[in-house]
């Protein structure tokens, strides 16, 4: 029997810091309970086989030499760009076939693409007896995201790779493990996928046209992240509410929030939550809210009457493992 590996990773909700992270100051980010799961198996052939159920993707094969080059599918480019540049590293000669499933829909902006990275990435190291350390997956993998869409601070890698919250910053200049006991988390999906590339440029088309106020902004946003990881290991919720609701602030500004969030995110304050901002690129994906056991029900019931879709998570999570 060829051999075979199981990983899986889970999915992420950036909790305070998103678009001014791109910019060197640092976030919060928290993995959530839901994984994607890859599995790879050793073919003699020398060919990439994918079957990526959640982005289309049904029997892709493409000679190895060849990754990277020619038409590449939307939903194939990342795990295709982390086979080539994984086999750059360390190089291997037998084919690799490749099945995601996720526990989760593309369109939440859980980051399944990163995870998929990752688990290629992590797959790959352990098929080959590697065991490449958590470290080297992360840069691996934020180098082909890197590659795949040219922009992103590697936040959505790291929660894959490390889980739990974790405080970061670009590119891995800082990934620090949070004590975060619980979360009282709420989810409320808009239904609309958020296109994080062109929301990134939108962004900077501001920033080039109003330099000053846009950086003071993105250092405002920074400021939040000391007071609210404090909050967080302390468990102070009222606190870190506070401080997303200034969060949403300062994105309602930078012009990523969006009317169907902006009602999500007041249904959710109004019904009793401590807190709501977007979570993510904004304009679609999910919003965030905190709120206590007995104001839970209340505020996902005004979420969904908000029109969105709650979603239910578990966070303090294990990062990308090898599944059994
Ligand atoms: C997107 O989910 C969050 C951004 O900060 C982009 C990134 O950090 O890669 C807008």
């Amino acid at each position: 029997m060829s051999p075979s590996i199981r990983v899986s990773a889970p999915g992420k909700l950036m909790l305070l810091g998103e678009h001014a992270v791109v910019y060197g100051h640092p976030c919060i980010v928290t993995a959530v309970g839901q994984r994607l799961t890859a599995t790879l198996t050793e073919t003699e052939a020398p060919f990439l086989e994918l079957t990526a159920p959640e982005v289309t993707i049904e029997g892709y094969r493409k000679p190895l030499a060849d990754l990277g080059r020619g038409e590449i599918p939307k939903g194939a480019g990342f795990v295709e760009l982390a086979v080539r540049n994984f086999r750059r590293r360390h190089p291997f000669s037998h084919g690799v076939k490749i099945e995601t499933a996720s526990e989760f829909s593309a369109q939440f902006g859980f980051g399944s693409s990163s995870a998929s990275t990752v688990c290629v990435m992590k797959g790959l190291s352990e098929l080959i007896g590697l065991n490449l350390p958590a470290r080297e997956i992360f840069d691996l993998a934020y180098e082909t995201v890197l590659d795949v869409q040219k922009k992103g601070s590697g936040f959505d890698v790291a929660a894959a790779t490390f889980g739990g919250t974790l405080l970061f910053e670009k590119g891995g200049k800082v990934i620090e493990q949070l004590s975060v006991q619980s979360l009282p988390l709420i989810i409320g999906y808009t239904g609309i996928k958020a296109d994080t590339v062109s929301l990134i440029d939108a962004v900077k088309r501001k920033a080039e046209k109003y330099p000053a106020i846009v950086e003071q902004i993105y250092g405002s946003i920074g400021q939040l992240i000391p007071d609210a990881r404090s909050a967080l290991e302390r468990g102070d919720w009222r606190s870190l509410g506070e401080l997303m609701d200034v969060n949403q602030g300062y994105l309602e500004v930078l012009g990523v929030s969006s009317a169907k969030l902006a009602m999500m995110i007041h249904a959710a304050r109004e019904a009793g939550a401590l807190g709501a901002k977007l979570s993510g690129a904004g304009k679609g994906d999910c919003m965030i809210a905190i709120a206590g056991t007995q104001q839970a029900n209340v505020v996902k019931n005004a979420i969904a009457k908000a029109g969105g879709e709650v979603i239910d998570i578990s966070v303090q999570v294990e990062g990308v493992r090898l599944e059994t």
